[in-house]
């Protein structure tokens, strides 16, 4: 783990995701913005294909605390979830979250730079998510390769769904965002300061794409960030 975690302190962003205190000050930050991570939590929730009370095995990569699989296991009763991160701090927080799921949360330490976090979940799922978590890879070839190792855990007709921030296509467009976005009426909330990620939405689609995803597409998009995905080979449909 000593690998993962140089990494995970030498992000170029800063976020030290080893550090309790950083930790501790990102989910009080997010827990200023909650209801805005409930609507996006319940809209990666409604896309699940599966009815409410079906079996199925899904893995979240990068889960942090647990916030979203708490939505999702509380919604699909017979749901059996997979939590990888690296942070043993969200570790900890996630498995104190999800005391009251038992069996059916496994939380698991993971490096999602090297395809070594495979030997540490028992696939194939039926669904993969990630929330806000694949930016900090930093990197577009470890990005690429990590969807190709995505892919490979996946069952057949299996889906990706990735809520993610993304590249404004330039910066003049980065700027038109922060313009827009700062009317409260319009928007969820103001984007502040510019940060380039990843990937542009074109190129994540590009990426998903390359490694075997098909049909692939942007579910749900608000300026920088986006609810993108793609299938293994068919679309599945829900029950109900
Ligand atoms: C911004 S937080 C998002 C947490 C959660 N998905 C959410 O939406 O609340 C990013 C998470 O990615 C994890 N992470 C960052 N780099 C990682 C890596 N290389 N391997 C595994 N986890 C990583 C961090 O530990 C952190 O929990």
């Amino acid at each position: 783990m000593d690998n993962l975690m140089h990494r995970l302190a030498n992000q170029p962003s800063d976020e030290d995701w080893f550090d309790p205190d950083f930790v501790e000050r990102w989910l009080a930050r997010q827990h200023e913005r909650r209801g805005e991570r409930a609507r996006q939590f319940a809209m990666v929730r409604s896309l699940v294909p599966r009815a409410a009370d079906e079996y199925f095995r899904y893995i979240d990569l990068g889960a942090g605390d647990g916030a979203l699989d708490e939505v999702l296991l509380t919604r699909f009763v017979n749901a059996e979830a997979t939590l990888l991160d690296g942070s043993p701090t969200m570790i900890e927080r996630a498995r104190a979250r999800l005391r009251p799921f038992g069996q059916r949360a496994t939380v698991v330490q993971g490096d999602l730079t090297t395809p070594a976090w495979l030997e540490t979940v028992r696939g194939p799922y039926d669904v993969a998510v990630s929330s806000i978590s694949l930016h900090n890879l930093e990197d577009p070839r470890l990005v690429r390769e990590l969807y190709r190792e995505i892919w490979s855990v996946l069952a057949d007709g299996g889906l990706f769904m990735n809520l993610e921030y993304l590249r404004a296509p330039s910066r003049a467009l980065w700027s038109y965002y922060v313009q827009a976005s700062a009317d409260p009426d319009g928007w969820s909330m103001p984007i502040r300061g510019l940060r380039d990620y990843v990937g542009t939405l074109d190129e994540q689609l590009a990426w998903l794409r390359e490694a075997g995803f098909g049909p692939v597409d942007c579910f749900w998009k608000e300026f920088r960030l986006g609810i993108f995905g793609g299938f293994k080979g068919h679309v599945h449909e829900s029950r109900s």
